[in-house]
């Protein structure tokens, strides 16, 4: 007699136990494509290593940023995280960290957890989470139908705080809401902002927000709103009052992913490899540990290197102001090229970002900047974006994790650690600041 059979009966397994064999997967459905899965109530990923290979099965989340592993390839026999290529063995051991260079040894937290045991039997991938009294499997063929998988369960979260859209925090700053275009005079515009929508109308040149608002202004070709008295100024762009630059906006984007981890992309340095490896190729070097310095409102990160291209020395400068603005320079300085990225992040809802982003060129000795070298410039920068925002669709992330311990941080994540501290103090004084009525309104 056909017994039925399903995960509740597969064995005695003690209440709250998750020993014992749990069936995840067809063997037919499992490849080098990575396949999400759960068993005893925690998220795996199975995949073939090599294409006719034994099933790996590892946690489901990458230790570093939290990327689900679904989203990972396989290369060279191993399982090769999208965000900065972190590599991992069949034991989940990581054995690579590109931003450590070719003598880099990845530190132990950095290795996946990987099941008591993975099996293939009759046509079904096999799990046991933990270790279990049966060595095998159940047969699950013959008569007897085939088990129902377990619902795959999310990924665990950060167990510390997350620091999301709608942080209360959010309205003591100056966010961007349009860029000034799209602002005529007589006119308004409506904008989301930190989960409300306001109007902002400008009449005789003058802007005003409906409702209220503790500041509107206009700066740099964008309006800017502050619900509540701001902690910190707008973030200064020498370039954008300088005469040798030629300035373009993007179109602004918009992403479902929140603004924090966007903006720990948008100051990442190790990323560019692997995910902009079909724009500016793929040879993953190692990053140097970046010299934060704090400044009021975030950071700057200035590093100097000889470029391999020619170009003599080059220097890079990142800077950061609470809570979404950061630019970064690229200059020459023997022949006074400039090249500045701005990035302005509009939190408008839980999940919803909208994208603003400035390229601002200056030719040095060669003079005025030619409107075809912008133009270039200015798809450059759309794909890269739109680069960035791929991986992110992938990435399934409620906000940037605040406790440090959450995530896994290399010397490459210097700024990435500068970010989620300044958030983590900006969080900190907006909870502790004593705010005026219109903050709950
Ligand atoms: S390598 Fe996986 S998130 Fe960085
Ligand atoms: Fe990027």
């Amino acid at each position: 007699m056909a017994i039925p059979w399903s995960p509740a009966t597969r064995t005695a397994a003690a209440p709250g136990s998750s020993s014992g064999w749990y069936p995840v997967a067809h063997s037919a459905e499992v490849s080098t494509t990575p396949v999400q899965v759960g068993a005893g109530g925690r998220a795996y990923v199975v995949v073939r290593l090599t294409a006719d290979g034994e099933v790996t099965a590892v946690s489901a989340r990458c230790p570093h940023r939290l990327v689900p592993l679904v989203a990972a390839g396989v290369v060279d026999g191993h399982l090769q995280c999208p965000y900065h290529g972190w590599r991992f063995n069949a034991e989940g051991r990581c054995v690579e960290i590109p931003s450590l260079g070719p003598d880099g040894t990845p530190p132990p937290r950095a290795d996946l957890t990987v099941p008591w045991a993975v099996e293939e039997r009759d046509g079904w991938v096999w799990l046991a989470p933990e270790r279990t009294a049966t060595l095998r499997p159940p047969r699950s063929g013959g008569s007897r139908p085939a088990p129902d998988p377990e619902p795959v369960p999310d990924p665990a979260p950060p167990s510390g705080p997350v620091f999301g859209n709608l942080d209360p925090s959010l309205t003591r700053a100056w966010h961007p809401v349009a860029l000034a275009d799209e602002l005529v005079d007589g006119g308004y515009v409506q904008a989301r902002l930190l989960g409300r929508t306001w109007t902002v109308h400008r009449r005789d040149g003058e802007l005003d927000a409906d409702p209220p608002a503790w500041g509107v202004q206009e700066r740099y070709g964008v309006v800017w709103l502050a619900p509540d008295e701001p902690q910190g100024p707008v973030l200064a762009v020498p370039e954008a009052e300088d005469p040798r630059f030629a300035a373009a906006w993007l179109p602004p984007a918009r992403s479902a992913a929140p603004a924090g981890p966007l903006a720990d992309t948008l100051l990442d340095v190790a990323h560019v490899p692997f995910v902009h490896a079909g724009t500016t190729g793929t040879s993953a070097e190692e990053v140097p540990a970046h010299v934060v310095t704090p400044e009021a409102g975030g950071f700057r990160s200035v590093q100097e290197h000889w470029s391999d291209r020619g170009a003599g020395r080059r220097r890079a400068t990142s800077v950061y102001r609470v809570p979404f603005q950061l630019l970064r320079r690229l200059e020459e300085p023997a022949t006074g090229t400039v090249r500045t990225v701005l990035f302005l992040l509009q939190p408008e809802d839980r999940d919803s970002t909208r994208i603003y982003t400035c390229v601002l060129l200056c030719a040095g000795d060669a003079g005025a900047v030619p409107g075809d070298v912008l133009a270039v410039a200015v798809t450059h920068q759309e794909e890269l974006l739109a680069e960035d925002l791929a991986l992110h669709a992938r990435m399934d992330s409620q906000g940037l994790p605040l406790l440090l311990r959450d995530e896994l941080h290399v010397p490459a994540d210097r700024l990435g650690v500068a970010l989620r501290r300044a958030l983590a103090d900006f969080a900190a004084a907006g909870a502790t600041a004593d705010l005026p009525d219109r903050a709950s309104a």
